[in-house]
C-alpha cells in the first residue's frame, strides 16, 4: 500500500543527544515541528510527529564517564528532563523514540545487514581524524596543525587520529543518483540556498563512509561481528524508519513513510540530505519529500550550544510566561531558514506588545464590553453593514493566505499577516466606538452587531493562531463559550460566523502576562531556582521615566516632606470636573491610556498612567478631576494637555469618581 501523501503528514525532529538537557535551540526545532503537526491536523491530514533522543556513541560514552554514570543512566535522566520540557512547551508528539529501545536496535541491525547483503557495505581499514563532539570524520583536506593534530572545522575542537578495521558504506556510488534526485526534486532540500550547498558538496565527489567503530563500545553491535559497533549517525538516522513502525508495525510504516519533512538545523543538513538519502536508496526505500534546514539561534552572534557555554535555558521564560509567548517569539522573529539573535529585550517586546497589548487587550476589552453591556450574552444584533462584512471577507482572504504559509513553512509570514488583521479589528472597534453606542438605548442593536463582529473575529483569530499558540487559542475559545478547541474544527469547515448571538461568554481573563524587562532580567539572574516571580508589580513605563506622565505621583515621592503653599498658590491651580469622551491604549505603552476629555470649555487630549488599573472601557463616560493649567508634556509623541488626580495604591492609580451627575467643567476648589 503506497502512502497517499495528501492525506497523511509525517514530520520529524532530529533526535537529540543526551549528553545534556535540551536548550532553546533544540526547543526551536521541536516547536516548529509541533506547529506544523497541529496545522496539518487542522488541514484534515492524519499526522505523525516523531521526536526522541540519540543515545549511543562516543559523545555520550564520554559525557557519562565524566559524570560517573553509565551511558544508560545518563540518558534516562536527560530523557526525563526532556520529556518535562516538551510537556511544558505543549509539544504534541505522537512517539518519542530512544535509540536504546530494543526494537530500534534490532531494526538498525536488520537495515545494516540489508546493505551488507546488497554489497553497499563492505569491510576495510580506516585511518583518519575523528571529531567526538560532532561524531564526524574530518575531510582529508583539513591540514595538520603545528602539533601534528587536526582541528574540527565545524566546532573548532581537537580531533583524534583513529586507525581501525571498519565497515564502509559505498557512498561514492550514489553521487550521480543523488544529483539526479536533487535536480528532479528541487523541494528535497529547503531553503533553496541550502540545496545549492548540498548540490555542490555532492558534485565535488563523495568518499565511501566508515560506518562502524571498534573502539566505541556504547553502540549497536554489527550483526555477526560484535567487536564492531555501528556508527552513531547510521544508527540515529534510521530512527525515522523504526520510529514509524518499520519492521515492527508495517501498516503504520506503510501509511506514513516517506516522511513529508525532516526538520533539522543547518549544521546537520549534510547527514540528512546526503548520507541519509544514500542509505535509503541503498535499502530500496522511497526518499523523504523535504529536508528543511533551519537556522540557528545565536547569542551575541555565536551559535548557542552547550559546548560554548552560552545556552539559554527556557525554564525561566516558561515559568513566567508559559509556553505560548516563547513559541510565538521563536516563530515570529525570523523566517525558519535564517539565523536569529536571541535577546530578552526582543522577546519581551514581542510578549508585551504583540501578545499582551495587541491580541490580549483585544480579547479582554471585547469580552469586558459583552459582559458590561449584555451580561455576557449578545442579543438582538442589527443586520451587518458593509463595514461589518468587510471584517469577514478580509478574514476569508487571510485564512487562505495563512493556510499557504503554514503549508510552505513560512510561519513568520502567517503570523505577520494575522497581526495585521488584529490591527484591523482593533481599528474596527475604535471606529465604531461601542462605548459611545452603549450610552444610547436606541442604538443597542448596532452595539450588539459591533460586539458580535468583534467576538467572531477573535474566535477566528484563535483558530488561526492555534498551531503556534495552542493553549492561548483554546483559552480564547473557552472564554467565548465554545465547547471544543480549534483542534476540533477542520480548516475547510471553519466559519467566521460560527459565533452566534445568544452564546454565553465568560468573564474576561488576562491571556498574557505583561512583564517589565528589568524585573525579568533580575529574575533570570536570580538563578532560575523557583523564586517567586513578582511580575504583577507596577513599573515605570519604558521611555517615560525621565518625564513622569500626568497622573498619579509614585507613593515614595508623595512621602517626601512637602513645602507649605499659600491659599493663593493653591488657587492658581485650575482643577475641574472632566468628562471622558474617549479612552484608548497607546501601542507599545503598557501603563498609559490616551484620553479625550470634555473640560466644560473645550475638549482636551491627555495621557494618563492608569492602564494597569483601568481598561479604556472602564473609563468611558466617567467623570473625574483634572488639572487643566499644568504645562503640557509630550509623552509617546502625544501632547498631554491635562492631568488627572488619583490616589496611588501600591504604585497603581485609583481614581476618585463622582457619585452623582456633575457637569463637565465644574470647578473643584
Ligand atoms: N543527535 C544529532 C541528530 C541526529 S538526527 C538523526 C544531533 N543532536 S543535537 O542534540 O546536537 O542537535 C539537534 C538539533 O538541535 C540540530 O538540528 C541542531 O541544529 C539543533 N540546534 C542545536 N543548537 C541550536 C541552536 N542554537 N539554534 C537552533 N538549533 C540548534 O545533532
Amino acid at each position: 500500500m503506497a502512502k497517499n501523501s495528501d492525506r497523511t503528514f509525517y514530520v520529524t525532529t532530529p533526535i537529540y543527544y543526551v549528553n545534556d538537557v535540551p536548550h532553546i535551540g533544540h526547543a526551536y526545532t521541536t516547536i516548529i515541528a509541533d506547529t506544523l503537526a497541529r496545522f496539518h491536523k487542522q488541514a484534515g491530514r492524519e499526522v505523525f510527529f516523531l521526536t526522541g533522543t540519540d543515545e549511543h556513541g562516543q559523545k555520550i560514552e564520554k559525557a557519562a564517564a565524566e559524570k560517573g554514570l553509565t551511558p544508560k543512566a545518563l540518558a534516562d535522566s536527560v530523557v526525563t528532563r526532556a520529556l518535562d520540557l516538551w510537556k511544558a512547551l505543549d509539544i504534541s508528539y505522537d512517539f518519542f523514540i530512544r535509540t536504546t529501545m530494543e526494537f530500534h536496535e534490532r531494526g538498525v541491525q536488520k537495515l545494516f545487514q540489508k546493505l551488507v547483503d546488497s554489497g553497499d557495505i563492505y569491510k576495510g581499514e580506516y585511518r583518519g581524524w575523528y571529531c567526538v563532539s560532532d561524531e564526524n570524520f574530518l575531510p582529508e583536506d583539513v591540514p595538520l596543525d603545528s602539533e601534528n593534530c587536526k582541528t574540527c572545522p565545524d566546532c573548532g575542537k581537537k580531533a583524534a587520529l583513529v586507525s581501525e578495521e571498519t565497515y564502509f558504506f559505498r557512498l561514492s556510488a550514489y553521487r550521480q543518483r543523488l544529483l539526479d534526485h536533487y535536480a528532479a526534486h528541487p523541494e528535497f532540500v529547503r531553503p533553496q540556498s541550502r540545496m545549492n550547498e548540498v548540490t555542490s558538496f555532492v558534485a565535488g565527489g563523495l568518499k565511501n563512509l566508515s560506518i562502524t567503530r571498534t573502539t566505541v563500545k556504547w553502540g549497536v553491535p554489527v550483526p555477526g561481528d560484535p567487536g564492531h559497533t555501528i556508527y552513531v549517525w547510521f544508527d540515529a538516522l534510521h530512527n525515522y524508519l523504526t520510529g514509524i513502525g518499520y519492521d515492527w508495525d508495517m501498516p503504520l510504516y506503510e501509511k506514513f513513510w516517506p516522511a513529508d519533512v525532516h526538520l533539522v538545523g543547518k549544521d546537520i543538513l549534510r547527514f540528512h540530505a546526503v548520507y541519509w538519502p544514500a542509505f535509503l536508496m541503498a535499502g530500496g526505500f522511497a526518499l523523504p519529500r523535504t529536508v528543511f534546514g533551519h537556522g540557528w539561534w545565536l547569542r551575541d552572534d555565536t551559535k548557542m550550544s552547550k559546548s560554548r557555554g552560552n545556552v539559554l535555558d527556557p525554564e525561566v521564560i516558561l515559568k513566567t510566561f508559559g509556553p505560548d509567548p516563547l513559541r510565538y517569539f521563536l516563530l515570529r522573529e525570523i523566517p525558519i531558514g535564517q539565523d536569529g539573535n536571541f535577546s530578552h529585550e526582543a522577546f519581551l517586546h514581542r510578549a508585551n506588545s504583540d501578545l499582551a497589548n495587541d491580541l490580549g487587550n483585544l480579547v479582554h476589552r471585547t469580552l469586558t464590553m459583552i459582559r458590561n453591556y449584555f451580561g455576557g450574552r449578545i442579543t438582538g444584533p442589527e443586520g451587518p453593514s458593509a463595514e461589518d462584512l468587510r471584517l469577514e471577507t478580509e478574514f476569508e482572504a487571510l485564512k487562505a493566505r495563512v493556510f499557504d504559509h503554514y503549508e510552505s513553512c513560512t510561519v513568520n509570514r502567517a503570523l505577520e499577516d494575522i497581526w495585521v488583521y488584529i490591527g484591523g479589528v482593533n481599528k474596527y472597534l475604535a471606529d465604531n466606538e461601542p462605548w459611545i453606542l452603549a450610552r444610547d438605548a436606541g442604538r443597542r442593536p448596532r452595539l450588539a452587531r459591533v460586539l458580535l463582529q468583534a467576538a467572531a473575529a477573535i474566535r477566528a483569530l484563535g483558530y488561526l493562531v492555534f498551531p503556534v499558540m495552542p493553549g492561548s487559542a483554546a483559552k480564547i475559545w473557552g472564554l467565548l463559550g465554545e465547547e471544543q478547541t480549534p483542534a476540533g474544527v477542520l480548516y475547510a469547515d471553519f466559519r467566521f460566523d460560527g459565533f452566534e448571538p445568544g452564546r454565553r461568554t465568560a468573564s474576561p481573563e488576562a491571556l498574557f502576562p505583561r512583564v517589565d524587562l528589568e524585573t525579568f532580567l533580575a529574575e533570570d539572574a536570580r538563578g532560575k531556582d523557583g523564586a517567586e516571580a513578582g511580575f504583577d508589580k507596577a513599573h515605570a513605563e519604558p521611555g517615560v521615566e525621565s518625564r513622569r506622565p500626568p497622573g498619579p505621583e509614585p507613593r515614595k515621592e508623595a512621602r517626601k516632606p512637602m513645602d507649605i503653599i499659600t491659599f493663593d498658590e493653591f488657587k492658581r491651580m485650575d482643577l475641574r470636573v472632566a468628562h471622558i469622551l474617549k479612552a484608548e491604549r497607546i501601542p507599545g505603552a503598557t501603563k498609559l491610556l490616551k484620553l479625550e476629555v470634555d473640560i466644560g470649555t473645550e475638549t482636551r487630549t491627555m495621557v494618563a498612567g492608569v492602564a494597569e488599573t483601568y481598561s479604556p472601557e472602564d473609563l468611558m463616560g466617567k467623570r473625574l478631576i483634572v488639572i487643566v493649567n499644568l504645562k503640557p508634556a509630550v509623552i509617546r509623541g502625544i501632547e498631554s494637555q491635562a492631568m488627572l488626580l488619583a490616589a496611588v495604591v501600591d504604585d497603581k492609580a485609583v481614581i476618585p469618581f463622582f457619585d452623582r451627575e456633575v457637569p463637565a467643567g465644574t470647578p473643584v476648589k
